[in-house]
């Protein structure tokens, strides 16, 4: 059975594409069953509509709490019964209630090499830093922000005359590669949350996750 997944985005939605891109050349085995945002006009939903996929806004501006906010977007996403939650650039913070609910079952894709860099602006710190390399993580989402247990990890080396723009963009680019493959690893069941250990056939990812060589692993 392909893995129903439902999607979360706030804005372009480019990672959300490299989903429905995988689902469709049959690299990622899941059903991409719904796309839901925060944000009433962001692009990414544009993208799913072409793709024939179903969507929905909770707009977070409507409700007076996060709590209420959270509840409702709870509901939306549990009409679908979901296999999998992606965080594909969703910008809003979720609760702890809310994360507890969906804990094993929902990834989200971070911009940096965790647990460097935790929360935003984070090429720009790594510049700041005079790191050489940059990348992105995709993590299970637990109730620390940022702060979930990597799964896969990939790095660019930060290059001179790089601007936080420029290394976005290059990174950008790997994060079409990892994210869907960490899904598809979900779907097949080989990647499992394990208290606070996210395994992979069985054995224990390192405290980065799967270094990503451009190969599926
Ligand atoms: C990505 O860089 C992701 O790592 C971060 O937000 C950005 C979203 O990009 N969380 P897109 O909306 O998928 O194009």
């Amino acid at each position: 059975m392909p893995c129903n997944t439902v999607i979360l985005i706030s804005g372009s939605g480019s990672n959300l594409q490299a989903f429905i891109d995988s689902a469709q050349n049959g690299e990622l085995d899941a059903t991409l069953s719904a796309v839901i945002s925060n944000r009433p006009a962001a692009k990414g939903l544009e993208r799913a509509r072409e793709a024939g996929i179903a969507t929905a806004a909770v707009d977070h501006t409507a409700y007076a709490s996060r709590d209420d906010f959270d509840a409702a977007l709870r509901e939306v996403i549990d009409s679908y019964q979901p296999d999998l939650v992606i965080l594909a650039g969703f910008m809003r913070i979720l609760g702890a209630d809310f994360v507890r609910h969906y804990r094993g079952r929902m990834l989200n894709i971070h911009p940096s090499l965790l647990p460097k860099y935790p929360g935003l602006h984070t090429h720009q710190r790594a510049l700041d830093a005079g790191d050489a390399e940059a990348g992105a993580t995709v993590h299970f989402v637990t109730e620390e922000l940022d702060g979930g247990p990597p799964v896969i990890h990939a790095r660019v080396p930060i290059e001179a005359g790089d601007t936080a723009e420029l290394l976005a963009a290059r990174v950008l680019e790997l994060e079409h590669r990892i994210y869907p493959l960490a899904a598809q690893w979900y779907a097949q069941g080989r990647l499992i949350l394990n208290g606070n250990r996210a395994e992979l056939d069985g054995k224990a990812l390192s405290a980065t996750g799967f270094p990503f060589n451009g190969t599926s692993g």
